[in-house]
């Protein structure tokens, strides 16, 4: 990895905040995700499964956390599972943790081999009256592919059909939408290096240059700032491609005149940023083009003072919405009638602002956590309202990324361009 090493009291508090929310006398069993084949013999760059992340900050491959705090042996209440290493192996792929490097990671003393899980599980499961198993539940899952997290939960009943069984992503669903001081630290960090990408793109950026040219100065300042990658594929639109909410082909020219909108995040200590801005190709908003902007900034702006523990993110988008509907009225792009009996989940801005306000931020870009109970103090969130008008060819999405406090919400990129007229001073060559 290249981020500099991260304080295991991190891990060591979550693990001790899912512990506390167990059944008694339960385990709890974590597992890496698999290692998906592409073409020939080559795979998928491996992506570690988040809980695991979360657990342990372990991502090296077959790796497995397992919680018995019940367990008679006070050795094993907390293990981690890692691969055995080997000379071949290592000889192919380089260096793979020791037992000792994965303690110090995680703060896990108790380091197992792969190899030997089996016959340690038995002996713990049979003194379980519950199981935890942990299932990769989101709401856009692809149920019809065969998944690695499901065939483990079904061999796993097999053997041992006569225990408990619960749902341990219901839990991390609650528990990882809260974030700790110490790891919004660790986001800070990814989101500082988006800014700094920002900033450069700001200077690069000029009528002829083109969209995967600018895609490479963003990459470049993560890795060179120690991102292990993008956090997603970069979104690069200029033009007319704005509206096109996950663009990610990035090959047009940059034209004078247009707006390009760019969203794109680093990921760093395997915590995500997430930013958009739609800036001038040339470096001057026209009369038109910062109409609609400010419009959408009114939105991000009103958004911003709203969120606040107490209200569901479901009923904080439906204000927005609201707010969107006026602005959309000021700039002409609906009329009085057109609001006049809409309702909730079908406002009429709907036809400009055709995704949702935001979302859960943290280890995965759209993070797990949920949007109809209440919002509670420590969860991040993106603010990202759009506007994108087919008949005048722009797109426009404002994105930051803010951490709930008590009574209102940080904003986590404090500082960074976000009126017009900053973005024309950050152009300014
Ligand atoms: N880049 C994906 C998003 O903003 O949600
Ligand atoms: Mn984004
Ligand atoms: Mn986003």
């Amino acid at each position: 990895m290249k981020y500099t090493a991260i304080d295991s009291q991190l891990y060591k508090q979550n693990r001790e905040r899912f512990i506390k929310k167990m059944k008694p006398n339960s385990i709890a069993i974590f597992q890496s995700n698999q290692i998906v084949p592409e073409n020939g013999d080559a795979i998928y760059p491996h992506k570690a499964n988040s809980d695991v992340v979360w657990l342990s900050g372990i991502v090296q491959e077959k790796s497995m956390v397992i919680l018995f705090p019940n367990n008679l042996d006070k050795n094993y209440r907390e293990v981690l599972v890692i691969l055995r290493p080997f000379e071949l192996l290592e000889k192919w792929e380089g260096h793979k943790l020791t037992k000792e490097e994965a303690t110090s990671i995680s703060g896990i003393k108790t380091v197992i081999y792969l190899d030997q899980v089996d016959s340690f599980l038995r002996a713990w499961v049979h003194h379980a009256e519950r199981v935890y198993l942990d299932t990769n539940e989101n709401d856009r899952m692809d149920t019809s592919l065969p998944r690695l997290d499901l065939y483990y939960v079904y061999e796993f009943k097999k053997q041992f059909p006569l225990h408990q069984y619960e749902r341990a992503s219901l839990l991390m669903k609650e528990l990882r939408a809260i974030k700790s001081k110490q790891e919004v630290a660790v986001l800070q960090k990814a989101i500082d290096i988006t800014h700094k990408a920002f900033l450069r793109v700001c200077q690069f950026i000029k009528p002829g240059v083109y969209e995967h040219e600018i895609e490479a100065e963003i990459i470049h300042e993560f890795l060179r700032n120690r991102a292990t990658r993008q956090a997603y594929g970069s979104i690069i639109a200029s033009g007319d491609r704005a509206r096109i909410l996950h663009y990610v082909e990035n090959n047009q020219e940059c034209k004078n005149g247009e707006l390009i909108l760019m969203d794109f995040g680093a990921e760093y200590g395997n915590y995500c940023a997430d930013l958009t801005r739609a800036i001038p190709v040339n470096g001057k908003f026209t009369k038109r083009q910062k109409e609609i902007y400010d419009a959408c900034l009114n939105v991000h702006k009103y958004t911003q003072k709203i969120l606040k523990p107490g209200k569901t993110w479901l009923e904080i988008s439906d204000s927005s919405e609201l707010e969107m509907n006026k602005q959309l009225l000021k700039i002409g792009l609906l009329k009085k009638e057109d609001i006049k009996n809409d309702e909730m989940g079908n406002r009429a801005c709907k036809k400009y602002f055709y995704h949702g306000l935001g979302h859960h931020l943290g280890i995965d870009v759209h993070d797990i956590g949920t949007r109809n109970t209440p919002i509670k103090e420590g969860m991040v969130f993106t603010i990202e309202p759009g506007i994108y008008i087919e008949e005048e060819a722009v797109g426009i999405r404002i994105e930051n990324n803010y951490w709930v406090t008590k009574t209102s919400c940080q904003d986590l990129f404090k500082g960074i361009p976000i009126t017009t007229e900053e973005i024309e001073k950050a152009m300014k060559k």
